[in-house]
């Protein structure tokens, strides 16, 4: 079915398509080639991160991240059970045992008080996700991994220039991955980047990316070939992918504003009738600047949530609800998860609807979502 106003729709801010001319034009369209290096740099730069790795997906980024802690059968880590799959996933085709945690009712990021209670001597690393491109607390998930020697690695899927307590999301953990993903805020259709801040990572995501190989160094001239060294696979894009990727980066402060006015707009217009329908919105804690990724909202009840979804279809209207619990997923049942494991997160999936949002939704368009839910029978 077509929609007059889609979920999502990729757009163009202005030099993607010359950019790819360039890759091709330049001679090289493979991995790792000027584009690529120009986008390494301006999220190095603009993050203050030591390196910034382009990969084929944040999937790949976090199956990169799970080879580099180096994690075996049997090992824990603690994953929220309110994500993606690829969260999980990644370190689940390593062996390890995923170890479910509940999200807190406002930010529906990982309840950080729960963390401490889930370590045991098996748990090699915690995974907080920044959901909506809402910060985690950082904080208190940094010193119970630090006082128990485990790694961090966030999943900033969502959270690319948000910010927590003043520092960018992606800069706390010892990794960190991204997504360009056509329904993220920068896109290249498919594609994601690895963020190292424990630089002891450096050189070797250099050879996980590289087909396990050492590659990278010869290019740099520091080997005189180059040998395969290490497991690996090939986790970089193409710089046609690359090209296109870094118009949108570029072009990040002018995206960014577009988010914030089209964020700000549903905020305003929706939080009476919010309010007085006990359908609840975001919230954004004092110490986080979002980035702006998604609007959702909390419906009463799943049928609500449900009969909502379907009315706004009936208008043209496409709105979407996530995730589906990971710990009651077919996988994730095969894995010991049990209804009531998580609460908070089994009530919050049934409830959660995201409305339409992209870089350049019309006023017009935004106006017709706006009135459809004001005018949607709650009784
Ligand atoms: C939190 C989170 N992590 C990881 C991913 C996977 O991203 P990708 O599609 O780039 O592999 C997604 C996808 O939307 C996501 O929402």
């Amino acid at each position: 079915m077509m929609y007059g106003v889609p979920f999502n729709r990729p757009t163009i801010v202005g030099k993607e398509l010359y950019y790819i001319s360039q890759a091709i034009l330049n001679g090289h369209s493979s991995g790792d080639g000027g584009f690529t290096r120009q986008c390494h740099q301006l999220l190095e730069s603009s993050l203050g991160v030591p390196k910034a790795l382009l990969t084929t997906s944040c999937t790949h980024a976090l199956e990169m991240s799970a080879i580099l802690l180096d994690i075996q059968p049997g090992d824990e880590v603690i994953v929220p059970s309110f994500t993606f799959v690829s969260t999980v996933n990644a370190y689940v085709l390593r062996g390890a045992r995923p170890v479910f945690i509940d999200v807190r009712q406002d930010t529906l990021n990982l309840d950080e008080t729960r963390l401490e209670g889930l370590i045991t001597p098996r748990t090699k690393a915690v995974l907080p996700v920044h959901y909506a491109g809402v910060g985690c607390e950082m904080d208190s998930i940094l010193e119970v991994a630090r006082r128990y020697g485990i790694a961090v690695v966030e999943d900033n899927a969502h959270g690319l220039f948000g910010k927590y307590q003043g520092k960018y999301l992606g800069t706390f953990g010892d990794l960190a991955t991204q997504s360009f993903h056509e329904t993220k805020n920068f896109t290249c259709g498919e594609g994601g980047a690895l963020l190292i801040n424990n630089p002891a990572y450096i050189e070797r995501a250099e050879i996980v990316r590289e087909k396990g190989t050492n590659r990278s160094r010869f290019f740099r001239g520091m080997v005189d070939k180059y040998t395969w060294v290490d497991i690996g696979s090939s986790y970089l894009p193409s710089d046609i992918l690359a090209a296109f990727l870094y118009a949108q980066l570029e072009a990040r402060d002018q995206i960014q504003e577009k988010r914030k006015r089209i964020w700000d707009t549903y905020y305003r217009e929706l939080y009476k009738w919010g309010e007085s329908n006990n359908i609840r919105l975001p919230i954004i804690p004092e110490n986080c600047e979002q980035s702006y990724h998604m609007f959702y909202m909390l419906m009463p009840s799943l049928d609500l949530r449900q009969s909502l979804i379907a009315y706004l279809k009936e208008r043209g209207i496409l709105a979407v609800f996530h995730y589906l619990p990971l710990h009651l997923s077919d996988m994730g049942r095969k894995l010991g998860g049990e209804p009531g494991d998580c609460p908070v997160t089994e009530s919050v999936s049934d409830r959660l609807i995201r409305l339409p949002f992209y870089n350049d939704m019309s006023e017009d368009d935004q106006a017709l979502v706006i009135d459809s839910i004001r005018n949607f029978k709650l009784s």
